[in-house]
């Protein structure tokens, strides 16, 4: 009902209105809403204008990979949907877009040759998302690896840091002058378990080895590309993407309790850790000694100037020895409820986080650069999606953060996960998160109830 008062009132506000949008709320008025995608998950456009093969592009053609065979060929066709998806986001009254530049696209080899057309597609968005007075947030890796890096080695062999060192710089100097908020890159925690440890998302690679590899060298690459980003133009801000989660012991057991402190060194720990202070947790640090070359250490801690947070649920973690790290995802408790992904909804773990991450890694600015959830939306013979479970999750999370707000906390902004139904990695489009509906027979877009619910009463605590 409120949702229904509120929103005409709120939808299409002038850019003026929208920044006053948190006042006498918990948030102050300068916080950051904002929307988050993904290159892989939204644009689709595979084959044009010159783009290069991605890690992903292979693994979903590889039989059995993703669920019902789907892939990204298509996905929301934002390549040449992008206009529309930009008036959403005036529409949602969002202040920033949280998206990701494909490598492959601007350098279809992922080193050497630029693709001047790729370099072009960003431009255009970048130039619609400034006039309509949203700013842009870039990611300069989302997990799409050129498939020719790939065959080198990709984040195995450390050529690929270099490499994306140069990326970096030749993606700045295109979009630099524009875009003022930088990412390195999304979630290298998840990437190295999941594409390099257990191999259930690209390039598919298992074993313990793998997943150090990939975690180091992309520690290195961040190092590299902020050093890199810094050179090319002194006005950028510069941070990086981590998903963190409280890791809990699944039972009382001096076993669970002890995977747990393991499971959160390798998972909370391997990916900030160097970043912030110099090396890797103490209880796995010898894993990763044989990896570090003279140089790396100080390489990877470059100052930065904001984390990125992304934040779906605490873990628990049982003792399993046959896991990787003899650790993995243990019984959780009863009665805790669940989104459609199976994730424990517990906005508290929110607040743990952003607490812990201010004393694990200093009093940075803090943003959520992904929070949201997937439940299976049913639309109305209308057309309509009311998302009810969707906005109570939102809105708990929110509360959640806010919080950390009167505890000190230098939180800055939100953006939610996902501004559109999109392609889910392993799960294909059976997992919606999006605050838009996307149907993928026809590519109509239809706003939420979450959607206007985010636009409006979220920004006054309601
Ligand atoms: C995060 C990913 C994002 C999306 C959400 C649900 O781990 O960064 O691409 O898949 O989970």
């Amino acid at each position: 009902m409120l949702i229904a008062t509120l929103a005409p009132f709120v939808l299409g506000k002038s850019p003026a209105a929208r920044s006053a949008a948190g006042h006498g709320s918990t948030f102050p008025a300068d916080f950051v809403w904002g929307a988050a995608t993904s290159s892989y998950q939204i644009e689709g456009a595979v084959d044009v204008d010159g783009r290069g093969k991605s890690i992903w592009d292979v693994f979903c053609h590889s039989p059995g990979r993703i669920k019902n065979g789907d892939t990204g060929d298509v996905a929301c066709d934002h390549y040449h949907r992008w206009r529309e998806d930009v008036a959403l986001l005036a529409r949602g009254s969002f202040g920033a877009y949280r998206f990701s530049t494909a490598w492959p696209r601007i350098l279809p080899a992922g080193s050497g040759a630029i693709e001047h057309r790729g370099l072009d597609f960003y431009d255009r968005l970048v130039d619609a998302l400034v006039a309509q007075r949203i700013a842009p947030w870039l990611c300069l890796y989302h997990w799409d690896l050129p498939q020719a890096l790939q065959q080198q080695g990709g984040w195995l062999n450390r050529d690929t840091c270099r490499h994306f060192a140069d990326y970096a710089q030749i993606v700045a100097r295109r979009l630099g002058d524009r875009v003022k908020h930088w990412a390195t890159f999304n979630e290298a925690n998840v990437h190295a378990l999941f594409g390099h440890g257990i191999g259930t998302h690209a390039p598919g690679l298992t074993g313990r080895s793998n997943m150090l590899a990939a975690m180091h060298h992309q520690n290195l690459a961040h190092g590299l590309a902020v050093a890199a980003l810094r050179a090319e133009r002194s006005d950028l801000r510069l941070g990086t993407i981590i998903n963190l989660q409280p890791a809990r012991p699944s039972s009382q057991s001096d076993e669970d309790r002890r995977a747990a402190e393991r499971f959160d060194a390798v998972w909370n720990g391997a990916c900030l850790d160097p970043l912030t202070k110099g090396g890797y947790p103490a209880a796995i640090a010898a894993e990763f000694a044989s990896l570090i070359a003279d140089g790396d250490l100080a390489a990877m801690r470059q100052p930065i100037d904001y984390l990125g947070l992304n934040y779906y649920s605490p873990m628990y973690i049982a003792q399993a020895p046959q896991s990787l790290f003899g650790a993995w995802f243990g019984a959780v408790p009863a009665g805790t409820p669940f989104t459609a992904m199976g994730w424990p909804i517990d906005a508290a773990g929110l607040t743990e986080e952003l607490i812990r991450l201010r004393e694990r890694h200093g009093d940075l600015d803090i943003y959520i650069t992904e929070n949201g959830a997937c439940f299976d939306d049913l639309a109305a013979a209308d057309g309509s999606v009311r998302d009810e479970e969707r906005i109570a999750y939102l809105r708990s999370h929110l509360v959640a953060a806010g919080r950390t707000l009167h505890a000190g906390v230098r939180l800055r902004g939100y953006f939610v996960w996902s501004l559109l139904d999109n392609f889910e990695w392993a799960e294909g489009y059976s997992r919606r998160f999006g605050v838009v509906r996307v149907d993928f027979d026809t590519q109509r877009r239809t706003p939420k109830s979450s959607f206007a619910y985010l636009a409006g009463p979220a920004r006054s605590g309601l």
